[in-house]
Order: C-alpha cells, then structure tokens, then sequence
C-alpha cells in the first residue's frame, strides 16, 4: 500500500480523479478536444475569478515561471523572496539574462504590501514577481493588499506564483489587478503532477506581444499559447489524461461550492496550527499562516528523521524542511482533496509517534 501524502505536493488525488485521467484518450485537433479544453478553461477562470486569459501547458509550474519573466520584462525585474520558492524564481530570472533586482525577507517573515510599494516607488521596474503561499515557510503573503499596491504603478506587472495557494485559498485575479497567477496540478488541485496553468491579464498578453521571440523562446511564447487556445487548442500535444482530470475536478469543485472549499482549508489549517503551536511552534509569522500547509518550527527539538521516518512506517508520509530550513523544521499539508478527518487522523498518528520517541 502506498502511504497517503501528506506533504506539500504531489498531494492525496481522489479515486475518482485517478479514474477520470485513465480513460482513451481524444485526437487533440477533433471536436471532442476543443470540447474538453473549452470546458476546463472556462471552469478554471471561475475559479480564479477572471474573464481574462487563462493558458494550459504540460509542464511543471516551473516552466511557467521561467515563462513568466521572459514574457512579460523588457527593463526591470522586481524579484520579493521569503522562501526556497521564491529565490528559485529569482533564480530563474537571473538564468534568463533578465535585469532584476531581489529584495529578501527573513525566511518565515511576509512581504508586506508596504514593502512592495517603498521598493516600487524608488525603482524602475515593469516587473513584480511574488510568492502567494511560499511552500518553504509556510508563509501566505497578502496578495490582495500586494495586488492594490501594484496596481498604482500603471507599467508593473504582477506575477503570482500560486502554485502551493491556487484552490486552497481565493485569488481574484481581475479585481486584485493580478497579470499571471500560475500553479501546477499536483497542489491544492489535488491531481497528479505534470500540468501546470496560468491566469493571463490582456495587458500581460500585450507586453509579451513586445518582447522578440529570441527572448521567449517558442514552447512558452504567451502569444504563440493564446493563440491557440482561442482554438480551445494548445500549441503542442497536451496532457490529455490531466484535461480529463481537471474536467472531473472542476466538476467536484462546482458540487462543494469555491466558498465552502476555501472555508474547509481554513478550517483545517486553524486545526493543524491549534494543535502544532503548544508542541513544535509555527514557524510562520503570526498573521500570515498559510492555508493549505504548516511549517512547524520544532522548538522542542525533536529527531525529525525519525518522526518522518516513523510515519512512514505507518503510511503517512510528512515533509522535512525544504532548502534552508531542511532539518531544521518540518510541514504538513492540509490542501485538496484532503479533509477534517484525514487531519484528526494524522495528528492522532503523530501525537503517538511523538510520544513514542
Ligand atoms: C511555491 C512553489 N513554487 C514553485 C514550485 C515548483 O513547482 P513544480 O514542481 O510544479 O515546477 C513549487 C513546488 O513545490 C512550489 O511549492
């Protein structure tokens, strides 16, 4: 048996999604494609609160984040880094030969709209690029109040990566003034890994019409992707068993209703929080506790590959760290398809295995 997933992503994917992906697949130029993709694209947009663009790419998120930088900067990339995440998105834009600035936080700490508007008011920037739920910290930043303050700087851009947020908490993408929320499958989407989307304002879509091909290479140019998403196509063959999935996904969102689905994420984050503050410690800041995982900060200091470890030998599997914080904290996801009791359960199973170390 394979132990159910708790960590961060790929996160637990319901049998019914499972089953959706493995039917025969479609030819992707008939009726029958254009159908499902036009199908899951404008469910998406409902979740994500947009009449903008949205575009499909089998790929990781990843992908969509190096998208990201080069389709949208042609002077000055802004790059707010609170975590592993976000520097990887710095990374990324520093590969890609982009001028950018980085303005870290400590790891743990938010990136404060005030912080963005005191870096954006001194710069000269056309780019924002910014972690909504940094994976790493267990952060969630404040996207909307971020969104506000971006939204005064007429020529910036605001990236999102939303892959550890995206489902599990609401991200208005039109009225927060958000030009690309991307996120990949296997988080609060609660499928299995290799898909990613992204949200794309039309002033977005603009700026990449501005930027020379050299830049944005051709798998990831943004105009070359809308096109044929206009077609309800994609440019490449796609995933189709992930379209499958997210048809059925988005189908079982409908039933649950995007409200209570965010309430339930919040209900199981206050939950997990309650019962790791008196024990380990959260190691986000106060006020900025993400929804869809936890970060504990193992104050007692507890041996963290054995409690991993442990768990695993009941069939749960539980995150260490992630780049610096690996041995040093460990997380929990309570994102997806995962619900109240699978959280009593596995913190039942983790009091036991405290106990017994
Ligand atoms: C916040 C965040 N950004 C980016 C990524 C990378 O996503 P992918 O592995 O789908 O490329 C992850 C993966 O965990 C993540 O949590």
């Amino acid at each position: 048996m394979k132990p159910k997933l708790f960590i961060p992503g790929p996160t637990h994917v319901d049998q019914e999604v499972l089953d959706a992906m493995a039917q025969y697949p479609v030819g992707h130029r008939t009726d029958d494609y254009r159908e499902l993709q036009s199908k899951v694209v404008s469910g998406i947009k409902e979740c994500l609160y947009t009449n903008q663009s949205v575009l499909v790419s089998t790929s990781s998120a990843t992908g969509l984040m190096e998208a990201g930088v080069r389709n949208l900067s042609n002077r000055r990339v802004a790059n707010f880094v609170c975590g592993a995440f976000s520097k990887k998105q710095a990374a990324i834009t520093k590969i890609c030969g982009l001028d950018q600035d980085v303005f870290e936080v400590e790891w743990g700490q938010a990136i404060t709209a005030d912080y963005v508007d005191s870096v954006l008011s001194k710069g000269d920037y056309d780019l924002v690029t910014l972690v909504f739920n940094e994976t790493s910290t267990g952060v969630m930043n404040p996207l909307q109040e971020i969104g506000e303050v971006v939204k005064r700087y007429p020529d910036v851009l605001l990236m999102v990566d939303a892959v550890s947020g995206m489902m599990g908490a609401p991200i208005k993408v039109d009225e927060w003034g958000i030009d690309m929320a991307l996120a990949s499958v296997q988080k609060a989407w609660a499928l299995p890994p290799g898909f990613a989307l992204t949200s794309l304002s039309d002033r977005a879509l603009e700026r990449s019409r501005l930027i020379p091909e050299s830049q944005k290479g051709f798998y990831f140019d943004f105009v070359r992707m809308h096109k044929a998403g206009e077609k309800s196509e994609t440019m490449v063959t796609p995933s189709i068993p992930h379209l499958y999935g997210l048809s059925k996904q988005l189908d079982r969102i409908k039933v649950e209703g995007l409200e209570n689905r965010f309430a339930r994420h919040r209900e199981m984050a206050e939950r997990v929080r309650q019962w790791g503050k008196g024990r380990f410690g959260i190691f986000a800041q106060a006020g900025y506790e993400s929804d869809t995982l936890t970060c504990f900060a193992n104050e007692s200091g507890i041996d963290l590959i054995a409690l991993a470890s442990e768990m695993r030998s009941r069939n749960y599997l539980i995150s260490g760290g992630y780049g610096d914080l690996k041995g040093k904290t460990f997380r929990l996801a309570h994102m997806g398809d995962l619900h109240m009791d699978d959280m009593d359960d596995v913190l039942g199973i983790l009091d036991e295995v405290v106990e017994s170390l």
